[in-house]
């Protein structure tokens, strides 16, 4: 059977098959192998120039690592059963290629314990980058429809009851801002994560006369390692990450839930797209928002994604243990995850029909400009606390007059509200709030401007 274990001159007897089972990651950390491989010829240029390799052993140890990247990447080369790791498996190959003289010369100085620190470094900073790409797109769904509404009238919600009167596009436009969010923390995580473990070795640093500084340089990280033994216990970098990817589940599970909402009878906000929805299996009238639903329910496992690994980190001694074997599952998991729902969604938000005619209906339910009148008394100096209770005094008279505050008399209501109705329409609302981030439709098509210059610097 191949052997693929880095280890065993000192054990007389073989790991029993249990134990072999729970000890293998090759069915995961598989997904490392092409930046384990970019690592090994950092690790050979390392040697080089350490002189502990010729020119020809290095050159031939490149050729065989770039056989071996070919390899993995036709699928030629897959894990044996017995390969306890990516690391053991890629290293048998590599003997296998280049004969155990040469092959066998690449583990010098370093350890399985920089080695997977900086393999998860280079896959995550990729992933970052595809995720970035992704949560762009998803912007710019957002932004095509916030625009296309910029002054369209719909009511506004607290608590889920009518509150105040907001636009269509400031309602769309709002869940950009949180995904923007999301995309400066990205851009920040990177530069905590841009950093190289190589040359820590197993956690006391290389005594082969290995400069950590030129393999971050030759592994295109900016800086290398503080202290080694920092360097191999250091997973901040996973959970921070994941911290982001569940932050990021968060807002589309409030995204998702509303376009569930939206799309609902009750509503009738939007019409769904036929291919970003599902039907059902007894109901032939049915179309479900199943893409919206899927994102707001996977934003469960995202967030359990970072509660295990941060489970996993509280209390663990320095330097590497075992247990930080179990940080790539989860956040293998966190990239997948978002990587599946993230253009979904966006397929899902670019389809969109919205009817503004049927969600502008209703801005005005609810007595939804109750605070213009309390706001004409402010502005006619009257202390807010008591222009409130006069405002409520007017929504109880309308309430039980059974009309609503513009059909009121409302000069008998409180006699300083004489002229007070012209502040009673939607369009004096919404103009009303023409400031920075204010949701009349000029403050918008700012607001939505400043989104998009944002989200082109991201692309
Ligand atoms: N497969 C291990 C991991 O994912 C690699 C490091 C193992 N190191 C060790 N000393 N056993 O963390």
């Amino acid at each position: 059977m191949a052997d693929g274990k880095l280890w065993g001159g000192r054990f007389t007897d073989d790991p029993a098959a249990a134990m072999v089972e729970l000890s293998r990651s090759t069915h995961f950390d598989w997904a490392l192998a092409p930046y384990d491989l970019q690592q090994g010829r950092a690790h050979a240029n390392a040697l080089l120039r350490a002189g502990l390799l010729d020119d020809q052993t290095h050159a031939a140890l490149l050729a065989g690592l770039d056989q071996l990247q070919r390899e993995v990447e036709q699928g030629e080369f897959e894990p044996a059963p017995g390969d306890e790791d990516v690391h053991g498996a890629l290293e048998r190959r590599l003997v296998e290629i280049a004969g155990a003289d040469v092959g066998g010369r690449l583990r010098a100085g370093r350890s399985r314990n920089d080695q997977v620190a900086t393999d998860l470094r280079l896959l995550l900073l990729d992933a970052a980058t595809a995720l970035r790409a992704d949560l762009v797109d998803l912007c710019d769904a957002l932004l095509i429809q916030a625009e296309q509404y910029a002054a369209d009238p719909v009511p506004g919600f607290t608590h889920l009851q009518h509150a105040q009167p907001v636009t269509l596009g400031h309602e769309i436009g709002k869940h950009v801002q949180p995904l923007l969010r999301d995309l400066s923390r990205l851009q920040d995580w990177r530069s905590r994560t841009d950093v190289s473990p190589m040359g820590a070795g197993a956690l006391a640093g290389n005594g082969l006369g290995l400069d950590p500084v030129a393999t971050a340089a030759d592994l295109g990280l900016s800086v290398s390692f503080a202290n080694s033994i920092d360097a191999v216990s250091d997973r901040d970098f996973v959970a921070e990450f994941l911290f982001v990817t569940a932050m990021v589940g968060v807002h589309l599970s409030r995204l998702g839930e509303e376009i569930c909402l939206w799309a609902s009878t009750e509503f009738g906000w939007v019409h769904l797209n036929d291919q970003f929805s599902t039907g059902s299996s007894i109901m032939p009238q049915k179309k479900n928002p199943d893409s919206a639903e899927l994102a707001r329910g996977k934003s469960g496992r995202l967030i359990g994604d970072l509660v295990s690994v941060l489970t996993m980190l509280k209390g663990l001694p320095f330097a590497y243990n075992r247990d930080l074997q179990e940080d790539k599952e989860p956040v293998f998991d966190a990239i997948a995850t978002l990587r599946l729902v993230l253009p979904a969604l966006t397929g899902t938000v670019a389809t969109l029909r919205f009817q503004p005619d049927i969600a502008g209906s209703g801005t005005t339910d609810g007595h939804a400009l109750a605070t213009e009148l309390a706001d004409f008394l402010v502005r006619a100096g009257v202390p807010f606390a008591e222009a409130h209770g006069v405002a409520g005094k007017a929504v109880r008279a309308a309430d039980d007059a059974g009309v609503p505050l513009w059909e009121l008399d409302l000069e008998q209501v409180d006699p300083r509200l004489a002229g007070a109705a012209e502040c009673l329409t939607v369009d004096a609302a919404l103009a009303a709030r023409n400031h920075p981030g204010g949701t009349a439709s000029e403050a918008v098509a700012q607001q939505l401007a400043g989104a998009r210059k944002q989200v082109d610097q991201y692309r």
